[in-house]
Order: C-alpha cells, then sequence, then structure tokens
C-alpha cells in the first residue's frame, strides 16, 4: 500500500467518517451531565478542540447554540461547513484551547476524547483550564474526558476502528511508540488506511500526548479553583455510574462544575 505521510488532522473526511459514528452515547451523557451536575439551564454549549463538530453540529440540531474551537483550520472549516449545511451559524474558530477568550460565555462545554493531552507542558495544560473557568459561568459544566496513565498495570498500547460509507472505507490505527514516564509524554503513531474504489493509501502521522496518572491530574485540577469535581466517569458514559480513580483507572470523564 503506498504510504503517505501527513497531519493526520489535515483530513476530516477521513476522521470524522471514522470517529462521526461513534456520537449517541457521548451526547445523551451529556446531555444527562446537564441535567444532574448543574442548575443552570444549558443552553448554550462550547467544545475546545471540535475537530469536525462531530457532536457540535448533533447539538445545534438539537436546539442548542453552539460554538468551537480548534487548531485545524481545515477541521474547523469541515465544521463550519456542516453547520452551514444544516442551517446552523458558522461557529468553530481557528485557536488555541491553550489562550483564547470567548466573548459569550457557554452554560456548559465539554472535550471527550483526550484532546486535552494534546497540550504539551503544565503551564499550557493550566492556561487551558483558565481559559475554560473564564468561558464558562458561574454554576455551567466543563466535562473533560481523558485516559490517564495506569500505575498498577500496563497501559493500553494500541487500538483500531473502521468505517465504511458508500465507497470510502477508512481504517484507523493508533499505536504508542515511546512512553516516557519521566518527561512525561507518549510518542503516538497514528494511521489512516484508506480505500476507495480508485486508490489506496495509507496516511501516517506521529503525535506527542502528554501523560497524566491520576495523583497529576488531580493536582492539576487543585491549581484551578474556579473549577470543583461534580463527579467522575468513565467512557462507558453512564451518568449513573460514578468511578473511583485508583491507580488502575484508564478512561475518565470529569465533570468540572465552575464555582
Ligand atoms: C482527537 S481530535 C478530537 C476532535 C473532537 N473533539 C472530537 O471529539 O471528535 C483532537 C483535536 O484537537 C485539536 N487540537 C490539538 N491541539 C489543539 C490546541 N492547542 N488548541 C485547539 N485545538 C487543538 C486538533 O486539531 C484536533 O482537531
Amino acid at each position: 500500500m503506498e504510504i503517505r505521510n501527513a497531519h493526520l488532522y489535515d483530513f476530516p473526511k477521513y476522521y470524522d467518517l471514522v470517529y462521526g459514528s461513534d456520537w449517541k452515547a457521548e451526547f445523551d451523557f451529556l446531555e444527562d451531565c446537564f441535567e444532574r451536575y448543574t442548575s443552570r439551564v444549558v443552553r448554550r454549549l462550547f467544545e475546545p478542540a471540535c475537530g469536525t463538530g462531530r457532536l457540535l453540529y448533533r447539538f445545534g440540531k438539537a436546539g442548542y447554540d453552539v460554538a468551537g474551537l480548534d487548531l485545524n483550520e481545515q477541521m474547523v472549516d469541515f465544521c463550519n461547513a456542516r453547520l452551514k449545511r444544516h442551517k446552523l451559524p458558522q461557529a468553530a474558530f481557528v485557536g488555541d484551547m491553550s489562550d483564547f477568550t470567548l466573548k459569550k460565555k457557554c452554560d456548559a462545554a465539554f472535550n471527550t476524547i483526550n484532546s486535552f493531552r494534546h497540550l504539551g507542558s503544565q503551564e499550557q495544560a493550566l492556561g487551558h483550564l483558565r481559559c475554560m473557568a473564564n468561558a464558562v459561568t458561574k454554576g455551567g459544566l466543563y466535562v473533560l474526558g481523558l485516559h490517564l496513565t495506569p500505575t498498577a498495570v500496563p497501559p493500553l498500547e494500541e487500538e483500531s476502528w473502521a468505517a465504511r460509507r458508500g465507497n470510502l472505507a477508512v481504517l484507523s490505527r493508533l499505536w504508542v511508540a515511546e512512553h516516557n514516564r519521566r518527561r512525561r509524554f507518549e510518542r503516538v503513531g497514528m494511521s489512516f488506511d484508506v480505500y476507495t474504489p480508485s486508490e489506496q493509501f495509507r496516511i501516517v502521522d506521529e503525535t506527542k500526548f502528554r501523560t497524566y496518572t491520576a495523583p497529576q491530574m488531580q493536582q492539576l485540577l487543585a491549581e484551578v479553583p474556579e473549577f470543583e469535581v461534580a463527579a467522575i466517569h468513565d467512557f462507558s458514559y453512564e451518568v449513573d455510574t460514578e468511578v473511583i480513580v485508583t491507580a488502575a483507572t484508564e478512561d475518565v470523564v470529569y465533570v468540572l462544575r465552575r464555582c
């Protein structure tokens, strides 16, 4: 298969095919959180690192006022084009989630699948949480999902997903190429195998994720007293099941409430 070295997030169409179908559990869980963890009526939503807006446009269609931010212009263009197709305001914009201001505060925000770990330093992570504290109204929520690095069991090393729509099929793979606990990063290989009637090729990329053990995450959150932890769930997205974070915990969803 022909190999193309490129940045995966520059291909929102392929990204969205693989990850876009997987939205319902997150969507329902987020709505359950809006009902359970805030006394505010949630109307305005914001997603930092919104990517293709796979969740955002569905919330828009459901009647919420939505906005999103992403560093990648292709992602933002894809997201806005879809919002437009659904007759919604083109409310995604290019920006850095560690340094931004929202013109209008939101009632709730969400960031569900590890995007937060793209921020490579403590300074950026804190910058992000402080920007989010400014972006969310008092009593509102920030739902933040990520993989922690377990210290009691070996971490997950590889994942793959596949999806097909019409003549296009994409197989996505993620694998840990290096895990540096001391310097707190994971070098992660990522690829899309793309199959169309006329060509087949593999896009190969590599990214760095910052790593967080449970105590490191707890310490970070303690530095942003504007948020309290209202609840902790996991990627099973069951609002009735809260998790107790241990040294073996991997996927977590923090429900942060703006104090
Ligand atoms: C795994 S994708 C997630 C997209 C979307 N949140 C979703 O659930 O499908 C990660 C996204 O984070 C974006 N990103 C990475 N670093 C960023 C930063 N510093 N500020 C804003 N977006 C960033 C990437 O461009 C990419 O679209």
